[in-house]
């Protein structure tokens, strides 16, 4: 069999040799309906029985992985798909660098390894759970087939994960995989681990920052696991990265079109004033500062996600080889960070200063930077759009220290240019840099589904080009109950 080819005739699709691995695959055949009544209870409230024009991954081949097609998502194939193996692979980092990579769990890092799964797992049906309800606003039936392609996807890496829990860890990992179903977002009694993804995501804005910023966590993740040494670890994280770019996609563009909408019919009204919000939101469209705002919110509470600037974990994982650092293999150093030294911001005697810590126990904090540079890359074609309009405006990252509950930065309050804020000054400077109560009515208030082909909601323009290469009018979902 050409492991490149997806297997599509069982229950499970799958690249991995399902069918010659029978405790595998009875394990998932018993995962499987716990799975589908979680997508039914938890999934997309209100179109499980549309028809959605998604895409299904056919084959892991960089080029052409990808097939459309309409299908209910209850339906959908969620595969098992790892990228090819590479041969030889050697382990590129930490103290077993050099030597080839593992195809079983080592078992002095067994626990280590079982943690990291669980953890990424448990982000994946978190987010479909925090998107559920987003259906019934959808701005089009485009940005409605986006949102259900996201999740159908988020749905598939959850399998990919509970494959490594079946396949490799035995009867703790079949606990884990049946856990991961039992979590809730938001749950007062069980939550999923992570804070970010228990925060509601109530409107399309938010959705589209969310993509933007916290689907670009789990890329960051996703990349420092694919370096891996565990070889099944990287493989599978590697295909994911390929379905990730779509989702971060989705918060480009969709943020972009929300702006260009914005400046468009500024302009055409003749307002020059972008902090004007009451002239610009009788327009219908959502005014510059509330974005910036909701960026503020979201991207504070993705630097979250990253824990400690000083980690321990994350420096028993680097040397165990087990997670490396964004596009390790292209770094030029000595891969083991026994002597060198990273720069930090930590807060100390009352303030915020740089400080150069073991580069070693600075590897979460390594990877934020990493994350920060990659988000300035969309915020700068963000505020390209806007120069295009002539609005003196310019969307920018806040400061990491701002809005923090996690690391260096928790015990302290600072505004969006990381000047220290008093604690009983916070309320009023909150006001000013997150969205208010009046804010979310605001949004609220303008999120009505437009459900007709090719039509668009006020305050969204249309994309460049449709998916797929569909005409302006496809109809990306065909609704029925
Ligand atoms: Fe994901
Ligand atoms: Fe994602």
């Amino acid at each position: 069999m050409n492991l490149m080819n997806v297997d599509y005739d069982g229950l499970i699709p799958n690249n991995v040799g399902l069918n010659a691995d029978s405790r595998v695959k009875k394990a998932l055949e018993k995962w499987h309906p716990g799975y589908i009544n979680w997508w039914n209870d938890m999934g997309p409230d209100g179109f499980q029985g549309s028809l959605v024009y998604l895409r299904t991954a056919v084959s892991v081949d960089p080029k052409g992985w990808a097939k459309f097609d309409y299908v209910k998502m209850p339906d959908y194939k969620w595969g098992i798909l790892l990228a090819p193996q590479v041969n030889e692979r050697k382990i590129a980092f930490g103290a077993h660098k050099g030597e080839n990579v593992w195809q079983e769990v080592p078992g002095e890092y067994r626990a280590m390894l079982r943690r990291l799964i669980v953890i990424q797992g448990d982000t994946e049906p978190a987010s479909v759970e925090q998107q559920r309800f987003l259906g019934k606003t959808a701005p089009s039936l485009y940005d409605m087939r986006n949102l259900f392609q996201v999740n159908v996807e988020e749905g598939r890496h959850l399998w990919a994960m509970v494959y490594l829990l079946q396949k490799y860890f035995g009867s703790d990992g079949r606990d884990e995989a049946e856990a991961l179903l039992e979590r809730r977002s938001g749950d007062e009694d069980s939550p999923r681990m992570l804070g970010a993804f228990n925060e509601k995501t109530p409107d399309w804005l938010s959705f589209f920052m969310f993509t933007y910023f916290t689907d670009r966590d789990g890329k960051m993740q996703l990349e420092a696991l694919a370096q891996s040494g565990f070889d099944p670890l990287s493989r599978t994280t590697r295909f994911m990265l390929t379905e990730e770019a779509h989702h971060m996609f989705v918060g480009e563009t969709g943020v972009g079109r929300v702006i260009e909408r914005t400046c468009a019919e500024m302009k055409k009204a003749g307002i020059e004033d972008p902090h004007d919000i009451a002239a610009v939101r009788k327009l219908g469209v959502i005014d510059l500062p509330t974005l910036q705002k909701k960026a503020n919110l979201h991207f504070s509470l993705t630097l979250d996600l990253f824990g400690n600037e000083i980690s321990t974990n994350a420096a028993n994982a680097f040397h165990a080889g087990i997670k490396g650092r964004f596009r390790e293999d292209k770094l030029e150093d000595d891969h083991q960070l026994e002597n060198g030294s990273y720069p930090l911001l930590r807060f100390a005697d009352g303030k915020i200063a740089r400080q150069d810590v073991p580069a070693l126990s600075a590897l979460n904090m390594r990877l934020r930077d990493d994350f920060v540079d990659d988000c300035n890359g969309g915020v700068g074609r963000w505020n390209r759009i806007i120069e295009k309009y002539n609005i003196p405006f310019a969307i920018k990252l806040p400061s990491v220290a701002f809005h923090r509950h996690i690391g260096e930065f928790s015990s302290m309050e600072a505004d969006a240019d990381g000047n220290l804020v008093p604690g009983d000054q916070w309320d009023s400077v909150k006001e000013k840099y997150l969205p208010s109560e009046s804010d979310r009515d605001f949004i609220e208030d303008l999120m009505k589904p437009e459900l007709e082909p090719g039509k668009f909601a006020s305050w969204i323009s249309a994309p460049k080009v449709g998916i797929d290469n569909k005409p302006g009018d496809f109809e990306y979902v065909k609704i029925s109950d």
